[in-house]
């Protein structure tokens, strides 16, 4: 049985993510999506209101869970017995952080493989960032995520 973990910030969840879950999950047999704080990054959604947007992003997907990261992910990783860490990969832009962040994570646990997941080229413009900009500005963004994660945009920043 191999289990994968997808971490990320999913600030919010977005259609680019939700593409690399389902194709994640058809290579998995176990897929736990983790959400993490990025140190590097002030969060617009608490982590419960982001497990609560994918959860109901993904009730389509039986092998998919989720749950909140605290701490280390390599840790996290290990103690829930996963042998791969899951990131989407957009555009050359997204590598060199990805490539160091993967290193740093095998020199943790030499064990553990990432694996660079390539989403469908109709969403790799969209951003978390981006779509939280558009939202804030009165933009539609109905095209880059559920009409619920728009929703909960809306009500959020407008
Ligand atoms: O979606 P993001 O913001 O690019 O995700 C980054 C994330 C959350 C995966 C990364 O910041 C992370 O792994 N945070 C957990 C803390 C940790 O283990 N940091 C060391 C990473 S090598």
């Amino acid at each position: 049985m191999t289990i994968a973990v997808y971490p990320g910030s999913f600030d919010p969840i977005h259609n680019g993510h939700i593409d690399v879950i389902a194709r994640a999950a058809k290579v998995f047999d176990r897929l736990i999506v983790m959400i993490a704080n990025n140190d590097a990054k002030q969060p617009c959604f608490t982590l419960l209101e982001r497990k609560q947007m994918i959860d109901e992003s993904l009730k389509h997907l039986h092998n998919v869970e989720t749950d909140i990261l605290d701490g280390l992910l390599i840790e996290t990783v290990y103690q829930k017995k996963a042998q791969v860490i899951v990131r989407g990969l957009r555009a050359v832009s997204d590598f060199e952080y990805e490539f160091q962040m993967a290193l740093m994570n095998r020199r943790l646990k030499e064990d553990i493989e990432t694996f660079f997941v390539v989403p469908s080229e109709d969403h790799t413009f969209i951003s978390s960032r981006l779509v939280k900009e558009v939202a804030r500005l009165g933009g539609e963004v109905g095209a880059f995520v559920p009409e619920h994660v728009k929703k909960a945009l809306i009500s959020k920043l407008q």
